[in-house]
């Protein structure tokens, strides 16, 4: 018999991935100054030898001024590389693959960590607290809402200076030995504020019409392939829909991801929602595969993932064994049990060897 499709192995371009049941990016805020420590080096460490086919490193900002909160990481100076590398070669000793996310918060910047929220009446952090109320920036000067920063509307010379940086984290991500990169253009961050109606209000070329408002995100791809390494996969991360009445939806998401194959981009992850108060999301098992099965369906030869409410194997392989997506992730389910994927293998009936350390934990 074949292998169940969520072991089998995966290559994009140069880059194999051992199974295809991946950990999503996931924020930590245990950072200062955007510098990994123990906690990282920990937190990374563990899926790596617990038989993970990929780990995403959680959203990095890709400038000071563009972590979600003062405690994300970042990779906006050659400092930082130092840690990375470590949390990667180490991945590469038990053979796991692992990339990260870079972004930009853009409106949704200087903000508390999840574990203060509810205890203030807002969720800004304020400049004594690490925050940066006046460095807060998106493609139009409208607030996601009262408990955010009202941003200020970039300038050309700021869209550039930022897809820069973009390109110059990138370099940065070579340089810490990453197998991948993915870009955040999901959950209503810079990237995504840029192509939603709902946040882009602009009047130049960067905003208005669909090709207005993808182009922050097609030129930023396209400046990131450029010197991301061609053996070398480039992902990125959409919300596919905004779950607002005339936001952002499907049929969009479906004539980007075209777009951004064209550019290079090898893979979709598809997650939806984050960038309006509005938004209606029906939480379920596996809600949001149906996004990544349009995306499938309808751009020949991109491989995409499916995210959200995946949190076991039967699950996880019968989405791809459907062909709805090409890997499953899981964020909470790997927060409650990093052996989330010998689980899966145990479900699904397949041998996967662990790291020789945990071999006698075979009951
Ligand atoms: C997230 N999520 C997330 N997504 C992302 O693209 N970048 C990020 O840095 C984070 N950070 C983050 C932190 C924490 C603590 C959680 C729980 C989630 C979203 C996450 O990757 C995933 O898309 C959702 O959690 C849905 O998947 P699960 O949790 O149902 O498997």
């Amino acid at each position: 018999d074949p292998l169940p499709k969520l072991f089998q192995p995966l290559k994009i371009r140069n880059i194999t991935f051992k199974n295809r049941l991946w950990v999503s990016p996931m924020c930590m805020y245990s950072a200062e100054d955007g510098f990994v420590n123990d906690f990282h080096f920990m937190h990374y460490g563990q899926f790596a030898v617990r038989g993970s086919g990929g780990i995403v490193i959680e959203a990095t900002g890709v400038v000071p001024e563009g972590r979600i909160t003062p405690n994300c990481l970042g990779l906006w100076k050659d400092e930082q590389i130092a840690g990375l590398r470590h949390i990667v070669d180490y991945a590469h000793k038990f053979g796991t693959t692992i990339g990260i996310q870079i972004g930009h918060a853009g409106r949704k910047s200087s903000t508390i960590p999840l574990s203060q929220y509810g205890k203030r009446p807002t969720l800004m952090a304020e400049d004594s607290e690490g925050g940066w109320s006046e460095d807060v920036y998106g493609p139009s000067a409208i607030a996601y809402d009262d408990k955010h920063w009202t941003p200020k509307e970039m300038t050309i010379e700021q869209i550039a200076d930022v897809q820069q940086a973009f390109v110059d984290a990138a370099v940065r991500a070579e340089k810490a030995g990453f197998d991948f990169i993915e870009l955040h253009g999901a959950h209503g961050y810079l990237i995504h504020q840029f192509y939603s109606p709902l946040s882009n209000q602009r009047t130049d070329k960067y905003g208005g019409s669909f090709e207005n408002r993808i182009r922050f995100f097609v030129e930023t791809a396209r400046k990131v392939r450029q010197v991301w390494p061609a053996e070398k996969p480039l992902l990125v991360r959409v919300s596919a829909s905004d779950c607002v009445e005339g936001g952002w939806d499907t049929e969009d998401t479906v004539e980007l991801a075209k777009i951004l194959h064209n550019e290079g981009v090898d893979f979709i992850d598809c997650s939806s929602a984050g960038n309006d108060p509005r938004q209606k999301v029906a939480y379920a098992p596996g809600y949001q595969v149906p996004y990544a099965a349009a995306v499938k369906a309808a751009v020949p030869g991109i491989l995409v993932g499916a995210i959200g409410s995946i949190d076991n194997g039967r699950q996880a392989n019968e989405i791809l064994e459907q062909g709805k997506a090409d890997v499953a992730s899981a964020a909470r389910k790997y927060l409650r049990d990093p052996s989330f994927v010998f689980e899966a293998a145990k479900d699904l009936g397949v041998f996967v060897k662990w790291n020789d350390q945990y071999e006698r934990s075979r009951a």
